[in-house]
């Protein structure tokens, strides 16, 4: 059975960096023989999460996430950094997802996934600090995160239409794509 992939970036933005270079990991690893799903989080909006909230009654965008990532094998997550971490949009949809519901295990949609985290910055260093939390994170909350990343570097140039104008940028994104697909079908196995 193939591969279950939940793609998504870290910014809702229309144009975004990030969203661009997720469609373009997305699409590698359906070539590699994932069937991917590709979401937005401008499609599900979602307060700030905050426990009084939670106990008024979860956000049903938030029950739609969860399951999204409950239905799915492994994660292709392509972050912005924001101070030289995640920002906030990401880090409330990890904590709104992990949310234990009544007769579940703890952190049931992360346990025993796998991951694959890319970065886009139009900086320098194309976001390559904000994956050291990224990982970190996923890490204690028990995704395997896969050693190999990718940080874009000048994004507002490489991308040109939702391509990468350089084809070994486009090739390293591919293998990166296509390690997460051979990896989470192993672990599926
Ligand atoms: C940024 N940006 C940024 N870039 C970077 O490489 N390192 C950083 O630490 C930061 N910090 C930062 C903080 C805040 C609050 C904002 C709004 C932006 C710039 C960021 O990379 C840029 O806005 C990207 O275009 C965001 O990604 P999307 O929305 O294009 O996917």
């Amino acid at each position: 059975m193939s591969v279950k992939i939940l793609a998504f970036a870290g910014s809702a933005r229309k144009g975004s960096y990030t969203k661009q270079l997720a469609k373009v990991a997305a699409d590698a690893a359906q070539e590699a023989g994932a069937v991917v799903t590709l979401i937005d989080f401008a499609d599900y909006p979602l307060p700030l999460f905050d426990e009084d909230l939670e106990r008024a009654g979860t956000p049903e965008n938030a029950t739609k996430l969860k399951t999204l990532f409950l239905d799915h094998d492994a994660l292709l997550i392509v972050t912005p950094e924001y101070n030289s971490s995640l920002p906030p949009l990401l880090k409330n949809v990890i904590d709104w997802v992990s949310r234990q519901a009544a007769g579940e295990s703890p952190l049931a949609a992360y346990q025993g996934k796998t991951a694959t985290i890319f970065a886009a910055s139009p900086g320098a260093l194309g976001g390559l600090r904000v994956l050291v939390h990224l990982r970190s994170i996923l890490s204690n909350i028990g995704v395997t995160v896969l050693p190999g990343q990718f940080a874009l570097a000048a994004a507002h140039e490489e991308l040109d239409d939702g391509k990468l104008k350089n084809p070994k940028n486009q090739q390293r994104v591919a293998a990166l794509a296509a390690e997460l697909v051979r990896v989470s079908g192993q672990l599926k196995e």
